[in-house]
């Protein structure tokens, strides 16, 4: 659900989280309403579906007459996108206000506004305790901030933290916010009607809903028309995507919808974050073996890889359950990488439960995970339900063994793809040259190369790898692609 790199193996999430922040801010890009005056900065954390809802806050306050800017110094309303997953995503969040708030000293009548998960758990409370913003927006209630703006201009503090078991935001269009013209994101669903005990989202996220599937493939189309070459869809649990369409009461299911995207044009590559274990079915398996644009990949967080604990979580399915999923992937589809996220030091964990996730990164032969500790969350089932009794320290050893071992099979996952070509989407320059292309291959994975004359952004070309680290492929284009991508 987040950037999905598999060169930042081992980086946590928190790190991820505030560096998004920071590259939504120094790339962002100035197009709105001909004529507005006012100014919106907006800064997001957390996951990809945060990112992709300040793209519908940033059209729904560009027809309200506001223009995004990338500075600070000239923003009439400051908007920060929050995260409450762990409590150091929140504490990042606190910090940026405390700046906020002293810009807001010196620009009188600016408003700062606290939108997304923090909003939502927090509510009220962000008004009253710190005073340091002026608007509460929680993740259903974006199409209300207009007004909200409004009433807070005018004094009175702007709250709406009702969640709905509508919205979607089917219709609105969503304005690219620090897009590289060639991927892009689509939510198909919000929130989540499971029930993990670790987890805040069903709380800051509200019950799921599936989104109309026409609309889901008019803004793939249209993102085609753009020159995208590359679709994610996102949910937090994409594999239970269920929408009725009313007009014959006929289910589109997450298997259909993928094709459904996939026939929208065979260069159009599609990926989807994130897999539930419990919830991928083989047809979602055979769509993905039968359409060479989808790509050869999965996230599937199996958050521990012992029983017991997976009990705890509240996950609904075990260790044997997780190993056939597994085995199932590769049987169907034998090149997908397959990535996770892992959570070490959840309540109770013995040191031998512990090792059975060290293990299942070894059998599942992750291609990349996102590793945390576990921070225990307000009014989740676990934090009502069960001590948080593993200390801090051996919860960030166990997080740095978990670390240790997925760099070295990232690594062997990565040295085995020495030798072979693949074809790449190209994505824009690498970090550290601009003679480097980088792009991805169907598996997830970043490849760096030498350009050549006549290759931009958006075009494919194979790419024969011939160095590989834990963290990236490198390696020079064979041949150059048109048409379809494989
Ligand atoms: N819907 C996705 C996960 C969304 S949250 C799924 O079900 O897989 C992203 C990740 O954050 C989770 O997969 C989990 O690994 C981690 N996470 C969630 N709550 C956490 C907590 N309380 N402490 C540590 N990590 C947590
Ligand atoms: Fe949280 Fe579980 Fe829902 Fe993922 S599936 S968002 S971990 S409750
Ligand atoms: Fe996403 Fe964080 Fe909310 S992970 S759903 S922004 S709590």
């Amino acid at each position: 659900m987040y950037d999905n790199n598999p060169t930042l193996v081992g980086i946590k999430k928190e790190i991820d989280e505030s560096r998004q922040g920071e590259a939504f801010y120094q790339e962002r890009q100035e197009t709105s309403a001909e004529g507005a005056t006012k100014h919106f900065y907006i800064e997001s954390y957390g996951c990809q579906m945060n990112f992709s809802d300040s793209e519908i806050v940033a059209s729904i306050l560009a027809e309200a007459g506001y223009r995004p800017t990338r500075m600070l110094e000239e923003a009439d309303l400051i908007l920060v996108n929050t995260c409450s997953i762990r409590e150091k995503a929140e504490e990042t969040v606190r910090k940026r206000l405390r700046i906020f708030d002293k810009m807001k000293a010196q620009r009188p009548g600016a408003l700062v506004g606290v939108l997304g998960c923090m909003a939502e758990r927090l509510k009220k409370k962000l008004l009253e305790e710190e005073k340091l913003v002026d608007l509460v927006v929680g993740p259903d209630a974006y199409r209300d901030l207009p007004g909200l703006i409004e009433s807070a201009g005018e004094g009175e503090k702007g709250i709406n933290v009702l969640l709905s078991r509508e919205e979607t935001y089917a219709d609105i269009s969503p304005l690219r916010l620090d897009s590289n013209g060639v991927t892009g994101f689509i939510s198909i669903m919000r929130g989540c009607d499971n029930m993990c005990s670790f987890c805040v989202v069903p709380f800051t996220r509200g019950r799921e809903r599936s989104r109309n599937a026409f609309s889901i493939v008019a803004e793939a189309t249209d993102l085609f028309e753009k020159g995208y070459r590359e679709v994610t869809l996102l949910g937090q649990n994409v594999d239970s995507y269920k929408w009725e369409n009313p007009e014959n009461g006929k289910i589109v299911t997450f298997a259909q919808l993928l094709e459904m995207v996939a026939l929208v044009h065979p260069t159009l590559r599609v990926r989807f974050s994130t897999s539930h274990p419990k919830d991928i079915t083989d047809e979602v398996l055979y769509a993905m073996a039968k359409y060479d644009n989808i790509c050869n990949y999965i996230h599937l967080p199996v958050q521990s890889g012992n029983s017991r604990i997976l009990e705890l979580m509240n996950r609904t399915y075990d260790r044997d359950w997780y190993k056939n999923k597994v085995r199932r992937i590769y049987e169907i589809i034998p090149d997908c990488a397959i990535s996770s996220d892992i959570i070490t030091g959840f309540c109770t964990e013995t040191e031998e439960e512990h090792a059975d996730t060290l293990s299942m990164i070894e059998y599942a032969n992750y291609s990349m995970s996102y590793m945390f500790f576990y921070s225990e969350r307000p009014g989740t089932l676990a934090a009502r339900k069960y001590p948080d009794d593993i200390p801090l320290k051996v919860k960030k050893r166990r997080l740095q063994e978990v670390i240790d071992l997925q760099t070295q099979v990232s690594h062997r996952h990565n040295q085995a793809d020495i030798g072979k070509t693949f074809q790449v989407l190209i994505e824009g320059d690498s970090r550290k040259s601009d003679q480097e292309f980088k792009g991805r291959n169907s598996q997830n994975k970043m490849i760096v190369f030498p350009k050549a004359d006549g290759l931009q952004p958006g075009d494919y070309v194979w790419v024969k790898v011939h160095e590989a680290s834990s963290a990236t492929l490198k390696g020079e284009i064979v041949d150059r692609t048109e048409g379809s991508q494989g």
